[in-house]
């Protein structure tokens, strides 16, 4: 361990475990040297939602050429390379395999050590990259398409979830109500950008669950709770604006509520929000100042790190070659259900 913290360290991470393929290699002294993200987004948006076996194919289309560019991209060549990082899990089964048979057949051709790494290990460390860095221990809130958590986290590897959503995910809530009103698919961004547009005349949507003791979350009654505005609504634009905008300042006022309880509990005055929706700019100004009040800071990943990419799982994955650990086996396994809380145990018993 001693040996690894001294030396320059250089980690090429792979992600794969939804609808985007991201390659990215890390470099200890240097930070990200290279990083390539296509997503498919177009492939998925016919059919409103990602379709499985679609995403997996994709990833087999590109995961190589994206490889490829990313060591043009660093000025390196395999040799240069200590470890070859891959998403494990938790995501689509078929997607993730992809990523992890590409990193386990170059570990081996390279005669270098293959890291699964949890890919929401990799969304919570994401602000690491930045100047603005945090140190252990501090609370973190994930927001993202598939997860919605507050996590108390102590140093690497050790997490545990305080929070969460009990049903659909503060981006999935988003992305269903975009959808009823019309909008493209992932519908979040574009619903944060015609909230903008609202003239707060919409009544105030309800804040589920913030009656009550506790840190988890529901948000689909709120989705339901649009989908009857808009259903009976005249459909204008100016009409939907009013009801996107009374919607974000829900989801958005519930997960501050919701934050601003962890912090109480935990002590911590360091919050680090990842995940897609931390994009949300009415999300970042009310944490903001909740932080401020507090006299602690908020840190977030830039907006690129934000959403799936693989930048944060070279990343994590150079954290646990640091931490010395690395896959034991050579066979291929995922896990598409990984709690977070088992992070350190990889399926493959490092
Ligand atoms: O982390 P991510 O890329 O993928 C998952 O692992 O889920 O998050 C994607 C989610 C989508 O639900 C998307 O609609 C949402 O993040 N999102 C946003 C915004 N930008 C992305 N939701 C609300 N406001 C945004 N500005
Ligand atoms: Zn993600």
């Amino acid at each position: 361990m001693q040996d690894h913290q001294q030396k320059t360290v250089v980690i090429l991470g792979i992600e794969s475990s939804c609808d985007e393929t991201g390659v990215a290699i890390y470099h200890s002294e240097r930070g990200i040297i290279a990083h390539q993200l296509y997503s498919q987004v177009k492939v998925h948006q016919e059919y409103g939602g990602v379709v499985p076996e679609l995403a997996s194919r994709d990833h087999v289309r590109k995961l190589m050429p994206l490889i490829k560019t990313s060591l043009d991209e660093a000025k390196m060549s395999p040799e240069h390379i200590d470890a070859v990082a891959y998403t494990q899990g938790p995501g689509l089964i078929g997607a993730l395999l992809v990523g992890a048979c590409g990193a386990k057949a170059l570990a081996m051709a390279w005669d270098k050590p293959a890291i699964g790494v949890h890919h929401l290990e990799g969304h919570l460390l994401a602000p690491m990259l930045e100047e603005k860095s945090p140190e252990y221990p501090f609370l973190a809130l994930l927001v993202s398409g598939g997860h919605t958590m507050l996590v108390d986290v102590k140093a690497l590897g050790d997490y545990e979830i305080i929070g969460e959503s009990i049903d659909d995910a503060a981006g999935e809530a988003f992305d269903k109500t975009a959808k009823i009103m019309g909008l493209d698919y992932p519908g979040g961004p574009l619903l944060a950008k015609l909230a903008e547009k609202g003239d707060g005349s919409e009544e105030k949507f309800p804040r589920p669950m913030t009656d009550r003791p506790g840190l988890d979350f529901s948000f689909s009654g709120l989705k339901t709770f649009a989908a009857n505005k808009v259903y009976a609504s005249d459909k204008s634009e100016q009409s939907l604006a009013n009801i996107a905008e009374a919607f974000q300042q829900a989801v958005v006022d519930t997960l501050v509520i919701k934050c601003k309880r962890a912090i109480k509990q935990t002590g911590h005055n360091r919050l680090v929000v990842a995940g897609g929706v931390s994009a949300n700019l009415s999300l970042r100004e009310k944490l903001a100042e909740l932080m401020s009040k507090h006299g602690g800071e908020v840190f977030y990943p830039r907006h690129e790190y934000c959403t799936d990419n693989g930048a944060m799982i070279a990343y994590a994955g150079y954290c646990q070659f640091v931490a010395g650990n690395k896959d034991k086996g050579q066979e291929i396994q995922v896990n598409p259900r990984w709690p977070l809380s088992e992070a350190m145990t990889s399926q493959l018993g490092r």
